[in-house]
């Protein structure tokens, strides 16, 4: 009978519940950032008949542990406990002193990380019973962003090796930010993320490349994203790199009695160069030049007493690199044109007086045979191909020397350049010999090096400003032996 009384009075309240069902009203999540103020909705929906509410508390609940943030109980009013005294209100004060206990609305100000948890919103009732509900409230850390150079300035020096030029960090962040980097610079980026004890991150991002002149003037612009928010920022890269020279001037057609030749030292280098020096490595530079900045002017005809390899040493903030050319002197002018030598040209005049030949005879035969027929259908365009110069003739491998070494510090470099120069006969040669501290000597000439457009070898401009003028010390004639350094390719 007692059991039966018992289900009976369960039965009713479960009734009770169904019908009147009194519940507590809240939202699902919040968030907020740190400082600013939000609001925890708590709102008692009341049933009729009312039922008594005797007390709310609020509860944070974090990490598996309740913790009481504020009660409201209509006879002993509010009360909110340490520590959330200072940030922590009743929205509702007035009303509930009133005894209207219906929202029971908290409000932080100042959020802070800490406050990051699940809030329980209980309503105790009579006789309903307690009713309850929770938020999670979320708090969000905006994060400082900045990208920074290494340095103003970054030096490339001749040793190429991979440099940190640029970093972006955006730090102390919640929920973290991405990094991306936009640039045509080839290089890599670094990502590193350090997790704080607060709950924010900071994600670090440095952007990785070997400097050098190309990466120059180049941009670099850092993508933050932040909760689907884009901040960029770019920098311009400034690499001081030491000179990169070549010599123009030398057309490979320097013939006794020319007039007015001149070599220039031209040379990209950041800082531009401040001193320019010119040297013969075979001796003292002809009597007849006339040094201005970069150029060596040539006074008066040529003569063979031009011939040697000359060095122009360009010298700026960052390093010294040295261009070198091979001038020789030929008793004639040189053929112009294309490819070939003379028989190539020979070839090429007969050839074209053979097809001018045949083109006329044709034309006149044409002419007569079909004297109806307007001038334009006669194309001269259907000829035979036009003329082809014969391939030069065979030359020797120059593999003898080009310079001869007045210091036993200077380390001549021989190139072999028979073959560039069949394809470019019109192109100056030139060489840039850099630094490379690992390159080590050997004695053995032409050692087995491929051809290369350009080659590099350590020169001692020490060495070099240094050395003896007088012609007498040196070795003369091709054939002889000189110290070589074995040519490592530039693209090392
Ligand atoms: C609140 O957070 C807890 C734990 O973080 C999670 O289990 C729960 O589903 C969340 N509730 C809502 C309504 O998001
Ligand atoms: C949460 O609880 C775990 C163990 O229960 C403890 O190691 C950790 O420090 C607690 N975290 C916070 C924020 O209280
Ligand atoms: C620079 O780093 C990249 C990637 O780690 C690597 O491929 C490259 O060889 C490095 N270059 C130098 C000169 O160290
Ligand atoms: C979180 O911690 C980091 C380092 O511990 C601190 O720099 C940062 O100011 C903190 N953030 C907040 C919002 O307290
Ligand atoms: C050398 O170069 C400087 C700057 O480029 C120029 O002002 C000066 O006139 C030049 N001197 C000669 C002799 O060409
Ligand atoms: C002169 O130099 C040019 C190009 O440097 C080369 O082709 C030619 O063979 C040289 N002539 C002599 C006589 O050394
Ligand atoms: C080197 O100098 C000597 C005179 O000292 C000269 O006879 C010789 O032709 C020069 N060699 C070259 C390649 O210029």
């Amino acid at each position: 009978m007692e059991l039966f009384a018992g289900m009976l009075a369960f039965l009713l309240w479960l009734q009770v519940q169904a019908v009147h069902g009194q519940s507590v009203q809240m939202d699902s999540s919040k968030s907020g950032f740190v400082g600013t103020q939000v609001e925890l909705r708590c709102i008692f929906v009341n049933s009729n008949p009312p039922v008594k509410i005797s007390q709310v508390t609020w509860q944070k609940l974090s990490n598996g542990t309740k913790q009481n943030v504020a009660t409201a109980n209509p006879t002993l009013g509010v009360s909110i406990l340490s520590p959330f005294k200072e940030r922590v209100g009743f929205k509702q004060a007035a009303a509930l002193q009133r005894h209207q206990m219906e929202d029971t609305t908290i409000v932080f100000s100042n959020l802070q990380l800490s406050d990051e948890a699940a809030y329980i919103c209980e309503y105790t009732t009579f006789p309903a019973g307690n009713r309850e509900n929770m938020v999670n409230l979320t708090v969000f850390a905006r994060p400082m962003t900045r990208m920074t150079l290494t340095s103003p300035t970054i030096v490339a020096r001749g040793k190429k090796r991979n440099m940190t030029v640029a970093t972006c960090t955006s730090a102390n962040g919640k929920p973290p930010s991405t990094i991306k980097w936009s640039t045509l610079l080839k290089g890599e980026a670094t990502l590193q993320e350090t997790r704080n004890p607060n709950g924010t991150v900071t994600v670090r991002s440095s952007y990785v490349v070997v400097p050098s002149r190309e990466t120059h003037k180049q941009k670099l612009t850092c993508i933050v994203t932040y909760r689907g928010e884009r901040i960029t920022d770019s920098v311009v890269l400034n690499v001081q790199y030491e000179p990169e020279v070549k010599i123009e001037g030398f057309d490979g057609n320097w013939y006794l009695n020319r007039q007015n030749v001149q070599l220039t030292c031209r040379a990209d280098a950041n800082p531009p160069v401040t001193i320019y020096q010119w040297k013969l490595l075979n001796g003292s530079l002809p009597s007849n030049v006339e040094i201005k900045n970069n150029t060596l002017f040539f006074k008066g005809p040529v003569t063979y007493d031009l011939a040697g390899t000359y060095v122009c040493v360009a010298i700026n903030g960052i390093g010294t690199r040295t261009g070198v050319v091979d001038v020789n002197i030929t008793e004639k002018p040189m053929p112009q044109g294309p490819p070939g030598g003379v028989i190539g040209i020979l070839g090429g005049v007969v050839a074209i007086g053979l097809i001018i030949g045949v083109a006329v005879t044709v034309f006149m035969v044409h002419r007569r045979q079909q004297k109806t027929r307007t001038e334009t259908d006669n194309d001269l365009t259907d000829l035979p191909p036009a003329h082809k110069p014969a391939p030069p003739p065979p030359k020797k491998k120059n593999s003898d020397m080009k310079g001869h070494l007045t210091s036993d510090d200077i380390q001549v470099v021989h190139l072999d350049k028979d073959e560039e120069m069949q394809k470019l006969p019109l192109q100056p040669p030139y060489y840039d010999m850099a630094p490379s501290e690992s390159t080590p000597f050997t004695d053995k000439p032409n050692s087995g090096h491929k051809d290369c457009d350009v080659q590099y070898a350590e020169l001692d401009t020490a060495a070099l400003a240094s050395s003896p003028s007088p012609r007498s010390s040196a070795h003369t004639g091709p054939g002889d032996l000189v110290e070589y350094a074995t040519i490592q390719p530039s693209s090392h």
